[in-house]
């Protein structure tokens, strides 16, 4: 399996998926500043791998600690947790692995420097585990909404490049494979970053799973011939309402979805689902630089002087999604319901759930 991201005793390794495909070049980071940049600048990227990076980048950030006291590496914890919060905005994950770790921390606040550490580090650990195990049990759940033959388009890359491993979208392609469904994936190539082209791409054919590429603006043309029987993407965060903030273009992906009368799945850990988030319309989206859109490999693409928008997510209404996978279960409209009823369930790990 792939490695992403990786607590090492020299510090937190990634694959650095600005270099991919054509390198496939390693990075460690032995300070919890350099995660931060690694999450920053797109070296490790997609809202679960964001998200227990950051734990692991808070873990690394106390294990150097010369703090006496738990209350002196608190102070230092929070301009940790501080950092680590303003990398990127949209995926929920990063605030949720925040807050699980201040949780942890919190609940450990009588103890001595040295055991809280070594919690914090066993914390990061155990979310990276649980995040291919979520991975696997969605795959699981989502196997069986795909077709047993045909083309199954996705967006951007929500493999194992963008969590822990195994992935929530691809793990849901890879569970329907490793049961003997026969698909071709189409991937869209996700401009401006080419997370489809370059990451997606990547990782499935490792897999020796048939994969066609298509610039996004190819995406209406293979559904109005027949060639997708259904979608499925990734989610950076999820309101309680079932509005979906993806990768910029998932929206348009989900209109022609509907308008073709192919389903449209979204597969997303709990961690993703941000309760406290009424509808789409509160998500806040990240603009990235303009440069990702006038260049393209280093060259200039459009005239000086011209507006640039370089939204780096869009968020796609519930009434276009089908379902939500989740690693509890599939939830369906009304998502109000549905996503607070799996979010709250007690874990039953495996159990398949329709809410
Ligand atoms: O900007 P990115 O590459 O971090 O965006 C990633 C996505 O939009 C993914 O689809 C999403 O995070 C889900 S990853 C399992």
């Amino acid at each position: 399996m792939i490695e992403t991201v990786e607590w090492t005793k020299s510090g937190v390794v990634f694959i650095d998926q600005t270099k991919l495909p054509t390198e496939e070049v390693y990075v460690t980071c032995t300070t919890h500043v350099q995660v931060a940049d690694a999450i920053r600048n797109m070296i490790v990227r997609g809202a679960p791998a964001i998200g227990v990076s950051a734990a692991m980048g808070i873990a690394l950030g106390v294990k150097s600690s010369k703090a006496e006291t738990s209350g002196e590496l608190k102070k230092e914890f929070d301009q940790i947790c501080k950092l680590m919060g303003e990398t990127r905005p949209t995926a929920v994950n990063l605030f949720w692995a925040i807050r699980r770790m201040t949780d942890k921390f919190e609940s450990l606040s009588q103890r001595s420097v040295t055991q809280i550490v070594e919690s914090l580090i066993e914390e990061a650990k155990r979310m990276h585990a649980e995040d291919i195990a979520a991975n696997r049990a969605m795959g699981k759940h989502g196997a069986t909404l795909m077709p047993a033959s045909g083309g199954v388009l996705t967006h951007c890359n929500a493999g194992s490049l963008a969590t822990a491993g195994y992935g929530t979208a691809l793990g849901v392609i890879r569970a329907a494979v490793e049961a003997g469904k026969k698909i071709h994936v189409y991937a869209d190539e996700t401009r401006p970053f080419l997370q489809g082209a370059r990451l997606t791409a990547w990782e499935l054919m490792k897999d020796g799973i048939p994969t066609t590429v298509i610039s996004d603006n190819m995406a209406g043309v293979m559904m109005q011939k027949g060639k997708i029987g259904a979608i499925v993407v990734g989610a950076d965060r999820i309101a309680a309402n079932g509005d979906v903030a993806n990768k910029v273009g998932t929206y348009t992906v989900a209109v022609l979805a509907k308008e073709n009368g192919i389903p449209f799945y979204v597969a997303a850990p709990l961690s993703t689902v941000d309760l406290g988030t009424p509808d789409g319309s509160k998500i806040p989206i990240e603009q990235r630089n303009q440069r990702e859109i006038t260049h393209i490999g280093g060259k200039q693409m459009t005239p000086d002087g011209v507006g640039i928008e370089n939204p780096a997510f869009d968020v796609t209404p519930a009434k276009y999604v089908t379902a939500i996978i989740t690693e509890r279960g599939i939830a369906r409209a009304p998502y109000q319901h549905s996503l607070s009823t799996l979010a709250h369930q007690i874990s039953k790990e495996q159990e398949k759930v329709e809410v």
